[in-house]
């Protein structure tokens, strides 16, 4: 028997505090209609000043241990992907599991832009296939709003704050299936925060030039994103045999609506198979795939065939496929 890893449990969180296409309209040089038409999005959500990435992660955790039987205690791994940690270090999984009492669990922070979550969730049912652990919690959480320059009208429409979790337990049938990855590292440039880190550190000149905000050359990103999504998805579909009719779900990383139709085009998928909140929550980085998960729990059944699919900066990109096990 192959003991494989199945998401057990979803839990997310999204800020109350909601900032519209019409409120935006008043900040930069742009419109609702623009944003709708081009991007898919409505209004998305942004967290309190004072609050951080890891409080989010906590909420989404909690929400999705009360849906469960287990304390925190019960936890071995929390693997917590982010480009928005509380700090550069310690990792944000370390504070999420003293927050929540997490006693007994290791963890650590991943980051592979958007496509974070994917790699973290394939990440952490390494730990559950080896047999090593038994709960491992997977977090998606980004505090985007501050990454974004909220007078650069190129990027401040995309992007929005939330988290989700789920939990990866062994099991023998369902879980997760297979999957395929792929970086790029020549697109790096494409889509980065260019000051803060080793190469640019922090100084008044790299304050001054506001390069501490995501940078993005939107129009080369969403001409990979297109391609790279369709291709990995449709990839990992003909590596395990499936058509669309087999699919009872596609998932995918929630950055233009466009990008999410071309992708389910190609896979042959009609709307109602693909999950699609973006027009609520916009782009919130690592938590957009978690998110639709945690929307839509209550319509999946065991043996659903769902397909995860990302891309982002990097390039990073990826699609995993895996049988809904609950
Ligand atoms: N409001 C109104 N007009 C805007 C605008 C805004 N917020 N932002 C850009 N424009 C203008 C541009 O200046 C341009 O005007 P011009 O033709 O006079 O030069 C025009 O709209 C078209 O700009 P373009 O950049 O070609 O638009 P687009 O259709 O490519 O949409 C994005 C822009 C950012 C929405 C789109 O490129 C995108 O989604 N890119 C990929 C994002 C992504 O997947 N990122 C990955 C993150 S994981």
């Amino acid at each position: 028997m192959i003991t494989r890893a199945a998401i057990t449990a979803v839990g997310g969180y999204v800020p109350e505090k909601i900032l519209t296409n019409k409120e935006l309209e008043k900040m930069v040089d742009t419109n609702d209609q623009w944003i709708r038409d081009r991007t898919g999005i409505e209004e998305r959500r942004i967290l309190d000043k004072d609050r951080a990435t890891s409080d989010m992660g906590v909420e989404a955790i909690l929400n999705l241990l009360s849906k469960t039987n287990y304390s925190a205690e019960d936890i071995d791994l929390i693997i917590v992907s982010t480009v928005s940690p509380d700090y550069v270090y310690p990792a944000t999984a370390n504070i999420i599991a003293d927050k929540i009492g997490a006693v007994n669990s290791w963890g650590f922070d991943m980051n592979a832009a958007c496509s974070g979550f994917l790699y973290a969730l394939r990440t952490g049912s390494q730990f559950i296939e080896s047999g090593m652990h038994k709960k491992v919690l997977v977090v998606g959480a980004d505090k985007m709003s501050i990454r974004v320059d909220y007078e650069d009208r190129n990027t401040c429409i995309l992007f929005g704050d939330g988290a989700g979790a789920v939990l990866l337990e062994p099991t023998e049938e369902n879980g997760i299936i297979d999957s395929k990855f792929a970086v790029d590292g020549s697109g790096g440039n494409f889509l980065m925060q260019k000051a803060g880190g080793s190469k640019y550190p922090t100084s008044l000149e790299t304050l001054k030039n506001k390069e501490h905000y995501i940078y993005q050359d939107g129009r080369t990103v969403f001409k990979f994103a297109v391609k790279g999504m369709a291709d990995i998805t449709e990839e990992v579909m003909k590596q395990n045999n499936l058509t669309a009719d087999d699919v009872a779900y596609l998932v995918p990383h929630q950055a233009n609506k466009r990008i999410i139709d071309a992708t389910a085009k190609r896979a042959g998928l009609p709307d109602e198979k693909v999950m699609v909140n973006i027009q609520k929550y916009g782009n919130t980085t690592n938590a957009t795939i978690p998110l639709c998960l945690w929307e839509w729990e209550d319509k999946l059944k065991p043996g659903d065939n769902i397909l995860l699919a990302a891309f982002g900066g990097g390039f990073a990109w990826g699609s995993i496929y895996l049988k809904w096990a609950y």
